[in-house]
C-alpha cells in the first residue's frame, strides 16, 4: 500500500449568501480506504464533497488527487480524473432510459459518432448484473422504484476506473438485500485500492463499513478517528460536542377512544385483510422489512390508493377516502417515506413549504397573513433544529436532513387528528432524531393518534405504545410495549407465527 492520498483537500472555504457552509476544512483518504464522513444536518458533508465532485467551486482551499493538484470543473471533469459521486439527491434523467442514464456524457459510439446501443445496453446490463438488478437497462429511469433509481446512480460510478467514489447516503432508500450488494461493491472497491468516502447517518452502518471516521461540524473539521478503535459514543461526542442524553423513559400515553380503525383492508396483492386500531394519545407503530406493504397501508388511509376490499372507520364512523385532500379533511396527514418527491416545492422558501397546506386556515379573507406562517415556522424551526438562515431561503438550499425537517414540521403544524409518519428519521443526525422522538411522544401526549412506520427497530421501540409486525402485506402479529422486545419483533418480521395473532 502506498502512502499518497488517493485524494486530498486542503483549506477549503465555501460560503453561501448568509451560510459559511465550510470554513478551511481538510480531508484526505488513502487508496483502498473507506472512510466515513459524519456530522449533523448541515454540517457540511454533501457541500465538501460537491466541492470535490466538480459541483461546487471552492472559494479557497486546493484539491489533489493522488497529490496531483486538480481542478474540477464540473462533475464530467471530476469523473474523467476519476472522482465519481453517487448523490444523496438522485441526479438521474428519468426520460432517458438505465442505461443512457449510466453512460450520460459518454454513450459509446460508433464511426460517425453515431450511438453504438448495442454496446450500451450490454455493458449496462452486465453492471447492473454485477449489482444483482433484474431489470432491463432499456427500462426509463422514470419508470424504476426509488430502489432501483439508487442502483442506476451507484451502477454510473461503476463505468469508469474510478480513484475515488463518493456516496452520499446511499442506502436511504435501499432494502437489506440491497444494502449488503452496495457493501460487497464498497469491499470490492476497496480491495482494487479505490479511496471511498462513505457519508451516512447510521451508525450501524458507518460501523460495518469504515475503517475511519472523519467529523465535520458547523463546517469545520473537528477530527477523525480509526473506527476499530472508536465507539458510537466518541464519534458522537465529536459530532454535536456532547454525550447524546439518555432519552427519557416513554411516558406510556393516556389512552383516548379509538380515534382510528381499519377493517379487513384490503389492497390488490400488495396487502390483505389489515386490521387494527389507534386511539387517541397513542402511538402504534409498524415494523417489517421493506415491501410488507407498510407504506401501501399509509398510502390507502391518505387516500392516495384506492382499497380492493375493508373499511376505514374514523372515530367509530365509516369513511371513504378518494383522494388526499379528502384524508386532510378527516384530519388524517401523511408525512412520506419520499419526502423529495411527495413533500416539498424545491424553488419555494422554506416558510411557504412548510405552511403551504393550511394556507386556507391562516387566510383572513383574501389576504394571507404572513405574520402568522412566520410564527410557525418559527415554532418548528427551532423544535426541529432546522438549519437555515432565514424562513425566506429557498428548500432546494437547504442540506438534506434539514429539507426533511420542513416536511416533518409542514405535517406537524397542521395538527392532524391521526398523523401518519413514514421512517420519520431517514436522514436525520442522531441528535435531532431523540427530538423527533419526543416530538411523537408529545403528540401522543397531546390526544393525537399516531402512527409510525419505520424499519428501525431502535426507533418503533422507543416511540411505540404498541407495535405492528408485518409480512408479505399481512399483520403477523401485534404487541403490547411491555410484550416487544428485539426477539420476538424479529421472529414476527420474519413470518413466524407465535401463540398470539393479530
Ligand atoms: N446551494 C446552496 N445555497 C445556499 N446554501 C447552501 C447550498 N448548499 C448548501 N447550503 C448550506 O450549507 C450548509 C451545509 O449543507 P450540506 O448540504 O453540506 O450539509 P450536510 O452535512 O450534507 O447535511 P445533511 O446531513 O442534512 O445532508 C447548510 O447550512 C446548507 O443550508
Ligand atoms: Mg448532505
Amino acid at each position: 500500500m502506498t502512502d499518497i492520498p488517493a485524494l486530498r483537500l486542503q483549506d477549503i472555504v465555501k460560503t453561501f449568501p448568509g451560510v459559511r457552509a465550510l470554513d478551511g476544512v481538510s480531508f484526505q483518504v488513502m487508496p483502498g480506504e473507506v472512510h466515513a464522513l459524519l456530522g449533523e444536518n448541515g454540517a457540511g458533508k454533501s457541500t465538501l464533497m460537491k466541492v470535490l465532485g466538480g459541483i461546487h467551486q471552492p472559494d479557497e482551499g486546493k484539491i489533489f488527487i493522488a497529490e496531483q493538484p486538480a481542478i474540477m470543473k464540473s462533475p464530467l471533469d471530476a469523473k474523467s480524473k476519476g472522482v465519481v459521486f453517487i448523490h444523496q439527491e438522485l441526479s438521474l434523467a428519468d426520460e432517458l432510459s438505465a442505461a443512457e442514464n449510466i453512460y450520460l456524457g459518454e454513450l459509446p459510439r460508433k464511426s460517425f459518432g453515431r450511438v453504438d446501443w448495442k454496446t450500451l445496453y450490454e455493458k449496462s446490463d452486465a453492471i447492473l448484473a454485477r449489482l444483482k438488478c433484474s431489470f432491463d437497462s432499456r427500462k426509463l429511469v422514470g419508470d424504476l422504484s426509488i430502489a432501483n433509481k439508487q442502483m442506476v446512480e451507484i451502477a454510473r460510478a461503476l463505468t469508469v476506473d474510478a480513484k475515488a467514489v463518493i456516496f452520499d447516503e446511499p442506502t436511504a432508500s435501499l432494502t437489506d438485500a440491497e444494502k449488503v450488494v452496495l457493501f460487497d461493491v464498497i469491499n470490492d472497491l476497496r480491495s482494487d485500492g479505490v479511496g471511498v468516502v462513505y457519508i451516512s447517518h447510521r451508525m450501524d452502518e458507518i460501523f460495518t463499513i469504515s475503517d475511519k471516521i472523519s467529523v465535520l461540524r458547523d463546517g469545520s473539521y473537528r477530527g477523525s478517528l480509526v473506527t476499530a478503535d472508536t465507539d458510537e459514543d466518541e464519534v458522537t461526542k465529536l459530532m454535536i460536542g456532547r454525550s447524546l442524553d439518555s432519552e427519557n423513559p416513554i411516558v406510556p400515553a393516556k389512552k383516548g377512544p379509538i380515534a382510528l380503525e381499519v377493517q379487513g383492508l384490503s389492497c390488490g396483492d400488495l396487502f390483505q385483510n389489515v386490521s387494527f386500531k389507534v386511539h387517541e394519545g397513542e402511538v402504534v407503530g409498524f415494523y417489517g422489512l421493506v415491501g410488507a406493504g407498510r407504506t401501501e397501508i399509509a398510502e390507502t388511509l391518505f387516500g392516495l390508493r384506492a382499497p380492493s376490499a375493508g373499511k376505514i372507520l374514523l372515530e367509530g364512523k365509516e369513511v371513504k377516502i378518494a383522494s388526499p385532500i379528502e384524508a386532510i379533511g378527516h384530519g388524517i396527514s401523511l408525512v412520506p417515506e419520499d419526502r423529495k418527491g411527495q413533500g416539498l416545492v424545491l424553488g419555494m422558501n422554506c416558510k411557504d413549504n412548510m405552511t403551504l397546506p393550511q394556507i386556507s386556515d391562516l387566510t383572513a379573507g383574501p389576504f394571507v397573513s404572513d405574520g402568522a406562517e412566520v410564527a410557525i415556522f418559527d415554532q418548528y424551526r427551532d423544535r426541529l433544529q432546522i438549519k437555515t438562515p432565514g424562513w425566506r431561503q429557498k428548500v432546494g438550499n437547504l442540506s438534506g436532513g434539514n429539507q426533511q425537517k420542513i416536511v416533518i414540521g409542514k405535517w406537524l403544524s397542521m395538527a392532524p387528528k391521526v398523523l401518519i409518519v413514514d421512517e420519520p428519521t431517514r436522514g436525520i443526525d442522531v441528535g435531532s432524531k431523540a427530538e423527533i422522538h419526543n416530538l411523537i411522544r408529545d403528540l401522543a401526549s397531546q390526544g393525537y393518534a399516531v402512527i409510525v412506520i419505520s424499519s428501525e427497530m431502535p426507533e418503533v421501540l422507543r416511540v411505540s405504545d404498541r407495535v405492528v409486525a408485518m409480512f408479505h402485506g399481512e399483520i403477523i402479529r401485534e404487541f403490547t410495549s411491555d410484550e416487544v422486545n428485539e426477539d420476538n419483533l424479529v421472529q414476527a418480521i420474519s413470518g413466524i407465527r407465535t401463540t398470539k395473532v393479530a
